[in-house]
Formats: structure tokens, C-alpha cells, sequence
């Protein structure tokens, strides 16, 4: 029986880091995680011009007051998905915009045209040329009604962070609905946007002229969250998750019931027991309150252990599967047909050297290793290290045997503090 704290959520601090360039003014972020996505993120705006401050080990401060338009760096932005909220904050403060490409997990395709297609409905002129995104207009951006063809939350976020001080009222429909969505949202009507709807599936955006600053504080990280349930039912242990909100948890909790671990709410944690003998089940990853794409890898290690076939359909991303050939070299018996994956069990896994192949395949392979006798070898912890604060010490938190032993730098970058 242990304890762990959850940090603040990667996916929320992202967006919500790149909108500050729409304030001018201080912003206090709270509740940040130390994690080398948003290390990355401050050197960026560092680069542009912005003033960032450490006050604690989770809480900056931020002013964009003086960001020079259309002048990131663009090696920094490559390494990272979440730099092109750059796109919409620099639209909607400048009018202008010129990001590099962005980087991020290899899924295979990660088109961008749905945020594309926003920028144009809003006047932008865009260009994608010479690795590099380009939105020009001639009066900055204009309010507009925009249908995404896709649930995405990339271009959900970037389109209500350009229309939060554009001229009009901006509708997104079809828009995607995660927690982070509405956690942007929050934070942007704090600092004085007019948004309404966040959540739902039309999010309604009355464009102000000017936003002010305040001090705002991350939501929990759900899929951290989320890796340590499943860690705990993976391993039979007993773990108390602390800072969670459990209603973003739900369609993981139903999972972990389902297979016979035990899950109980409280008002900020859940306690997690697992089971001897584990029930196989099926899992198709959705947009929210779907089960999440980001922890489909973390869901087939634990399902290692199930009795019978399980299988996980992945109906976001068309190539999220580099993880299986790590964990069938731990033993796993696993096979991929188009977008499923198989899992048979139950399977004892035994150790062997094996790599990251992206932040949650990394995880993954980190719970299939507390999953298995003998000591395994992972490489490129740097992927984990993109979005997972303190993993190695809040895992050693738990009981578990852990070293790191060493890591290349992560983001090729100096810590933002
Ligand atoms: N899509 C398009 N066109 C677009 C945008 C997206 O076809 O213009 C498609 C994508 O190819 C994908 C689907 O829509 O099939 C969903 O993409 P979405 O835009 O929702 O994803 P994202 O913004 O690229 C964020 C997270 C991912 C997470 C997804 C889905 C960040 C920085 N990244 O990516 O997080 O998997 O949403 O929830 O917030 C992770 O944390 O490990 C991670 C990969």
C-alpha cells in the first residue's frame, strides 16, 4: 500500500503556456509540471522575447508583454506537438504568424489541416512551405463559424486561443471535448475571454479586446493519473492516487473494474487494489469521455496478465504500435492486425533490454518491467521524461526498485527555472 501525487496535466499546461503570448501582461501558472515538454515550451518564448520566472518548484510566472512576433526557433518548436499553439496565440495577438513545423510522437500522420482550415475561415492566409506554418492577414483575425471534420483537440485549442481577442463571436462545432479543452478555457476567461461551452460540442468564443493577467492553476494529470492506476492493478499492488479529479477517470476506472481490480473515489484520489487472477476485456480508444488514446500502450501491458484474448482497438491514431515489438521482447504474446492489438494471457513477463519508443510506450514498457521478475534495461528515457514529472522517484515512492542511471538531454535545452 503506497501513495502518489499526480502533477499538473501536460496537455492542459501546454496550450495554456502558448496563450499567455496573447496577454500582455504577468501570468502566475500554478500546479506546472517539471517536465521537459514545458521546459522546452518556456526556452521557446524565452527566445521570443517573453519574461519567465520560477517562484516554486510548480508555480512561474510569465509575461509575454514584449514577445517578438514570428521569431521562435524553429529546432526548439520541431521537438515538440505542443509548440503549435504558437500558431493561434501569435495570429490573434500579431495577426501574423511563421512556427516551424511541429514535432512530436510518431503515430504516423499527424496532418494539421483541420487548424489549418480554421485560420483560413478566420481570415488567415496560410502558407506551409520550407518546414514552416504561416498565417498572414490583412486585419488580423476575423470571427468565424468553423465545423471540424475530426474530433481534434490541437486545432480546437488553437482556434479558441486566435478567436479569444478577435473582432466577433467565434463558433467551434464539432468540437473536441477533453478536459484540457475546458482547462484552457478557464484560464483564458480568467485573464477576461468571453467563452462559453467548453466541454460540449460547440464552444462559443465572443472576441474581447484585450486580456489582463491572473494566477491560474493546472488541472491534475489524468493520463498520469491514469498510469499509475493501471501500474497498481498491473502489478496486484494497493496505491492511493492523490490530486485527481475522478470524473475524468471514469472510463478508466470502468475499465479496471471490469478486468477485477477494485477502484475507490474520493473527492481528490482514487485507491486502485488489483486482483490475483485478471478477466480479459476489450478497450476501443475515443475522443473524451472515451477511453484515451494516451493510455492504450499502458492498458496492453497490464493486459498481459489477463486471462484470455483481450483487445484494444486504436481508432485515433493509424500507427500507435511501436511499444508492441518492446513488450514481445519481454515475453508478452502480442499481435497487431490493422488498428488492433491482441493480447494473450495470461503471460509471465521476464526482463530484457528495451527501449521508449515514444512517452506512452515508454510507460508502458516501464509497467510491464515492475510487471516482471529480473531487472530490464530501458533506453531513451528522455521520451518518458517529455511528460512524466518525477517518475522515477515517484515509482521508487511506491515501493518500486528504480534507478536512473542516465539521460540524454532531453530537449537539447538548459532547465527553464
Ligand atoms: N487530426 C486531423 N487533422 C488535424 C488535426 C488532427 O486529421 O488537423 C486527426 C489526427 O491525425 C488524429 C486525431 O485527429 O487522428 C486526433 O488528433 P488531435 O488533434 O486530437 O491530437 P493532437 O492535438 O495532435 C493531443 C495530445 C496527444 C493526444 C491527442 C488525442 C498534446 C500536445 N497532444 O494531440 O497527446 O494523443 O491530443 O487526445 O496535447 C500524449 O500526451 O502522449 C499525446 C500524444
Amino acid at each position: 500500500m503506497g501513495s502518489v501525487e499526480v502533477s499538473g496535466f501536460k496537455n492542459a499546461a501546454l496550450p495554456i503556456i502558448y496563450a499567455c503570448v496573447l496577454v500582455k501582461d504577468k501570468i502566475v501558472l500554478e500546479n506546472m509540471p517539471n517536465i521537459s515538454d514545458i521546459t522546452c515550451s518556456f526556452e521557446i518564448l524565452r527566445g521570443m522575447g517573453a519574461k519567465i520566472r520560477m517562484l516554486d518548484k510548480t508555480t512561474y510566472e510569465v509575461d509575454c508583454t514584449d514577445v517578438i512576433p514570428c521569431s521562435s526557433e524553429y529546432d526548439l518548436v520541431r521537438r515538440i506537438r505542443g509548440s503549435y499553439y504558437l500558431l493561434g496565440a501569435e495570429f490573434g495577438r500579431f495577426g501574423k504568424s511563421r512556427v516551424g513545423l511541429p514535432g512530436g510522437c510518431d503515430f504516423g500522420v499527424r496532418p494539421i489541416d483541420q487548424h489549418i482550415k480554421g485560420f483560413e475561415a478566420m481570415g488567415g492566409i496560410v502558407n506551409t512551405e520550407g518546414g514552416y506554418v504561416e498565417i498572414s492577414s490583412e486585419d488580423g483575425p476575423k470571427s468565424a463559424s468553423i465545423f471540424f471534420d475530426v474530433s481534434t483537440v490541437g486545432a480546437t485549442l488553437n482556434i479558441m486561443i486566435a478567436a479569444a481577442t478577435a473582432e466577433g463571436t467565434t463558433y467551434i462545432d464539432n468540437a473536441a471535448k477533453e478536459p484540457h479543452i475546458v482547462d484552457c478555457a478557464n484560464f483564458l476567461n480568467s485573464c477576461g475571454a468571453n467563452i462559453t461551452g467548453a466541454g460540449s460540442d460547440v464552444i462559443k468564443i465572443r472576441g474581447v479586446e484585450e486580456l489582463h493577467g491572473c494566477t491560474y492553476a493546472i488541472i491534475p494529470d489524468m493520463i498520469e493519473a491514469g498510469s499509475f492506476m493501471v501500474a497498481a492493478a498491473a502489478t496486484a499492488g494497493s496505491v492511493r492516487i492523490n490530486n485527481v479529479i475522478p470524473k475524468h477517470l471514469e472510463s478508466i476506472t470502468a475499465k479496471l473494474i471490469e478486468v477485477g481490480a477494485d477502484v475507490e473515489e474520493f473527492d481528490d484520489a482514487v485507491h486502485v487494489t488489483g486482483c490475483a487472477k485478471m478477466r480479459k476485456t476489450s478497450v476501443k480508444t475515443l475522443p473524451y469521455p472515451g477511453f484515451p488514446t494516451d493510455m492504450h500502450p499502458q492498458m496492453t501491458a497490464m493486459l498481459c496478465r489477463a486471462e484470455g484474448v483481450s483487445y484494444i482497438n486504436e481508432s485515433i491514431y493509424d500507427n500507435r504500435f511501436r511499444y508492441v515489438e518492446e513488450l514481445n521482447r519481454m515475453g508478452a504474446q502480442i499481435k497487431v492486425e490493422g488498428r488492433i492489438v491482441y493480447i494473450e494471457g495470461p503471460c509471465q513477463l521476464s526482463a530484457a533490454p528495451v527501449i521508449a519508443t515514444d512517452l506512452r510506450g515508454g510507460i508502458a514498457v516501464m509497467i510491464a518491467a515492475l510487471m516482471c521478475e529480473g531487472q530490464t534495461e530501458i533506453s531513451e528515457i528522455n521520451l518518458i521524461e517529455r511528460g512524466y514529472d518525477d517518475i522515477c522517484g515517484k515509482l521508487r515512492g511506491l515501493g518500486a526498485d528504480i534507478q536512473k542511471i542516465s539521460v540524454p538531454d532531453p530537449v537539447g535545452v538548459k532547465k527553464a527555472n
